[in-house]
């Protein structure tokens, strides 16, 4: 007689007495019928049913192979391939000379690019970049995420234990010094020097996102509150000629701030502040202020703090724009809805709200006419603009 298998699961008791709508028996039964290995046999066997159960199945497999895709760019990234490749094909004779990495050994990263679209393979062992590799070459950025990702990797290296308890001492969370508790002046120098280089490099997207959609044409005076190294203020300053800059963040911040708007000829048109966002003054003259990556960095006690702060400190009549990854229904929001709750868990603070929840924060703290803005890009951001 044949074994009969044993549920991997057994069914669990319903907790919900009543009656279920139509939609959810819907669900359950399709659920039934897709754990069924006889059904997917079926499925296999219809030429249309199976296009979707294999996209299905790649979907499904794209996520369980996800740790080592990673790694396959992580190496790519950390080996210098995507630069090696930019403007002209290369053999990989050349590629192994270049990257120190033995050509069989080599061969197998290549061709995990291909499968992957980072690279082609225009003939048998000549490499060129595709699409996802051109843009990963030239975005400093995206090299420098990928690159701070193995602290997170080594974060959520048991991501049950990560959910069930309430750890302090994660990488994130020493690298992100001010999600810790800080002193009266703020963490120093070496301790913020890490992320805001990182936050410099990851810039040019999230302004380029922003830029597009918001038009500070009619802005005399920018301030950028947790401003970083001033790169979205520099950004903008380069579309509009006119633009006067302000500056908030941290004391250390502040001060590779103002030298970073030095070294890019900025000095003249900006005054750079430090302080706490959460209780100390902040310049007043602006008629726009932004939080750039801002909000999802904290929880929601200290949002409310922040906003307090922010309504008491501005002039009525001043614009105030959120700009940051927000959950939504658009795919690339839900990515990011997906990546940042597990990356502020690991940090241990912030999470990724919707424009709605943001807005809800912003009504809250006083502010008028909330209005959410889509962006081009809604993985990248998506806007809430308010007026004091
Ligand atoms: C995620 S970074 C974003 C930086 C920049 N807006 C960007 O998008 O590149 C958060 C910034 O907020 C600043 N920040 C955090 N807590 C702060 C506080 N209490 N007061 C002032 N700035 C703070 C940090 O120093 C950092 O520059």
């Amino acid at each position: 007689m044949p074994a009969r298998s044993t549920p991997l699961h057994p069914a669990p008791l319903s907790v919900v007495t009543a009656p279920l709508p139509l939609s959810l028996r819907i669900r359950l039964w399709r659920n039934r019928m897709v754990a069924s290995p006889g059904f997917r046999r079926l499925v296999a066997r219809v030429p249309l049913l199976r296009a979707v159960g294999n996209r299905k199945a790649n979907d499904l497999f794209r996520l369980t192979g996800g740790f080592i895709f990673s790694q396959v760019l992580l190496a790519g990234v950390r080996l210098g391939l995507y630069e090696a490749l930019v403007g002209a094909p290369v053999t990989t004779g050349f590629l192994a000379n270049r990257l120190a990495v033995p050509e069989p050994r080599l061969r197998i990263l290549l061709r995990a690019n291909v499968s992957l679209g980072l690279l082609i393979e225009a003939s048998p062992d000549l490499w060129v970049l595709d699409d996802m590799g051109a843009v990963l070459a030239s975005d400093r950025g995206l090299g420098a995420m990928i690159l701070h990702h193995a602290m997170l990797y080594r974060d959520l290296i048991d991501p049950d234990q990560l959910l069930r308890t309430y750890r302090t001492d994660t990488e994130l969370r020493r690298y992100w010094a001010y999600v810790r508790e800080m002193g009266q002046d703020g963490p120093k120098a070496a301790e913020v020097d890490g992320y805001s280089l990182l936050m410099r490099e990851s810039q040019t997207m999230m302004a380029d996102c922003i830029l597009a959609t918001f038009d500070f044409s009619g802005t005399r005076t920018l301030l950028d509150i947790g401003g970083g190294d001033g790169a979205f203020l520099a950004a903008a300053a380069d579309r509009h000629p006119g633009l006067a800059l302000r500056l908030f963040d941290l004391p250390a911040v502040a001060e590779r701030a103002a030298r970073h708007l030095d070294s890019l000829g900025l000095g003249a048109r900006s005054h750079v502040h430090g302080g706490d966002f959460t209780r100390d003054l902040l310049p007043d003259d602006a008629d726009c202020v932004s939080l750039v990556r801002i909000l999802c960095d904290h929880d929601d006690s200290r949002v409310e703090a922040i906003l307090a702060n922010i309504y008491r400190g501005l002039r009525p009549g001043t614009t105030l724009l959120v700009a940051e990854a927000m959950d939504g229904p658009a795919e690339g929001a839900r990515l990011s809805a997906a990546y940042f709750g597990l990356y502020f868990l690991a940090m241990g603070s912030g999470r990724c709200r919707s424009a709605q929840e943001i807005a809800r924060f912003l009504t809250k703290s006083g502010f008028q006419d909330v209005r959410t803005i889509a962006t081009p890009n809604p993985l990248i951001a998506t806007l809430v603009t308010a007026s004091r």
